[in-house]
């Protein structure tokens, strides 16, 4: 199956090449390579695109891309698109924001909206005389950089602070320049990286060409934006009386509800096995979000992990409040999201997506992806706490299940028909299929 010598100059060949060169390791060579092209867009110029996001593209990867109808957000209707594997992810999403749909919707409301860059470098030298020369070197790095920053200052942002910071309790002769930036509506890798590579070069050049400090020595380390954003963070949130939950589950008072609702929280909150599901089940609805706008998802899970972890502890993102007779339940999540650059326009369903979404800001997008999670994660609490996650969650596997035995059509019909009274699991499904094809 695999080559035991190195593979040379594989990104050279063509894409048919590249099919046949990995079709050639199965033992059903033609098969393999139907199926690959099987998922080729028919039409060139969609194929060419998808393509050319990445490297070695040999086949493209479907994803259901559905709907989570009637979320209110701010007194607004949604449908919120969202791309996930996952069966029940959307449907919980829809059942949330139905619930919420009649007690007065989403909430929302930005907090802060500034990303991080860093220039990470070696100061071999007297760090007085760094610090001493940086107000200079602060102002040649926004002059050096203004062809950069020009296109964003002229929409209202750009550079907004850049700071020195003394690492050497971490590393010997360690600093960093440590610089904040409003990209408003681009999620801005692209321009931080930029801006920080320029003020590298701007920082060895100043050392080279200031006579004083000519006999130190700058290593620059890298210079690289931090995807750590506790600062451009969104707060999302559903409130109402707590007797306006009442009949949330036929089988319990609004009070149980409410109790165990907030224990299963607290949980979340002290346990970190327990906040690590409870978290993943917020991302279901963040990501789906995520990948339908073409952001980059492993961004917004990388920074929103970290969050969760700041204080020491990795601890749930959501927190509920319960006062006075309201109900509040609330997530904090950093979103560092754009809605112009990349692959938001370039994506022919992420620019669907941002126009479905009504051509949003990166603002509008933050508050929406935050709405999925917490829709997201109301729906698994609510479930969890009540009937349990695995009844609703078979049913919406059922037809995974029944694909995997090739069910057909009627037969899809018939389980779905049979499974309505009764327990899904894969062996009663297994049994059932044996049972109709006697
Ligand atoms: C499954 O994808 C997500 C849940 O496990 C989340 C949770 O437990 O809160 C249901």
């Amino acid at each position: 199956m695999y080559e035991k010598e190195i593979i040379k100059g594989f990104s050279k060949l063509s894409k048919e090449q590249k099919v046949k060169k990995v079709a050639s390791y199965f033992s059903n060579p033609e098969e393999v390579e139907k199926e690959l092209k099987s998922f080729w867009h028919p039409e060139l110029g969609k194929q060419k695109l998808f393509e050319e996001f990445a490297e070695n593209t040999i086949s493209n990867f479907f994803f259901p891309y559905g709907l989570a109808p009637n979320v209110i957000i701010n007194g607004k209707n949604y449908m919120i698109p969202m791309v996930i594997e996952e069966s029940s992810v959307i449907a919980a999403a829809s059942n949330s924001a139905k619930f919420w749909f009649t007690r007065g919707g989403f909430h929302t409301r930005i907090l802060s909206k500034t990303k991080i860059g860093q220039v990470h470098f070696i100061w071999a030298g007297d760090h007085k005389l760094l610090k001493q020369h940086f107000a200079t070197l602060k102002q040649l790095f926004i002059e050096g950089t203004n062809e950069i920053t020009k296109n964003m200052r002229e929409r209202g942002g750009g550079i907004l602070a850049i700071e020195l910071i003394d690492m050497r309790h971490e590393i010997d002769d360690y600093f960093q320049i440590k610089a904040s930036f409003d990209t408003i509506d681009s999620m801005g890798a692209n321009f931080i990286n930029s801006c920080l590579e320029e003020f590298a070069d701007i920082l060895k050049r100043y050392i080279t060409n200031t006579q004083e400090l000519k006999n130190n020595s700058v290593h620059i380390i890298m210079s690289i934006l931090s995807n750590y954003t506790p600062d451009c963070l969104v707060e999302a949130w559903v409130e109402c009386d707590i007797k306006d939950l009442e009949g949330i589950d036929p089988d319990m008072t609004t009070d149980e509800f409410v109790w165990k609702f907030e224990k299963a929280v607290q949980v979340a909150t002290v346990d970190t096995y327990r906040a690590t599901t409870h978290n993943k089940g917020i991302f279901n609805g963040v990501d789906a979000v995520v990948l339908a706008t073409g952001n980059d998802f492993r961004a917004v899970e990388a920074c929103g992990h970290t969050y969760a972890s700041r204080d020491g502890k990795y601890r749930s993102l959501t927190k509920v409040e319960l006062k006075n007779g309201r109900f509040k339940y609330s997530l904090t999540i950093p979103l560092a999201l754009g809605t112009v650059g990349g692959l938001t326009k370039l994506h022919p369903l992420a620019k669907f997506t941002m126009e479905l979404l009504g051509d949003p800001h990166a603002e509008d997008l933050m508050q929406i992806a935050a709405v999925a999670g917490l829709a997201n994660n109301f729906g698994a609490i609510r479930s969890l706490t009540t009937k349990g996650i695995q009844k609703g969650h078979m049913k919406m596997h059922l037809l995974n299940i029944l694909n995997n035995f090739a069910a057909t059509e009627n037969e899809k019909h018939a389980a779905m028909e049979y499974f309505k009274d009764k327990k899904v699991s894969f062996s009663a499904v297994s049994d059932f299929v044996k049972e109709i094809r006697k």
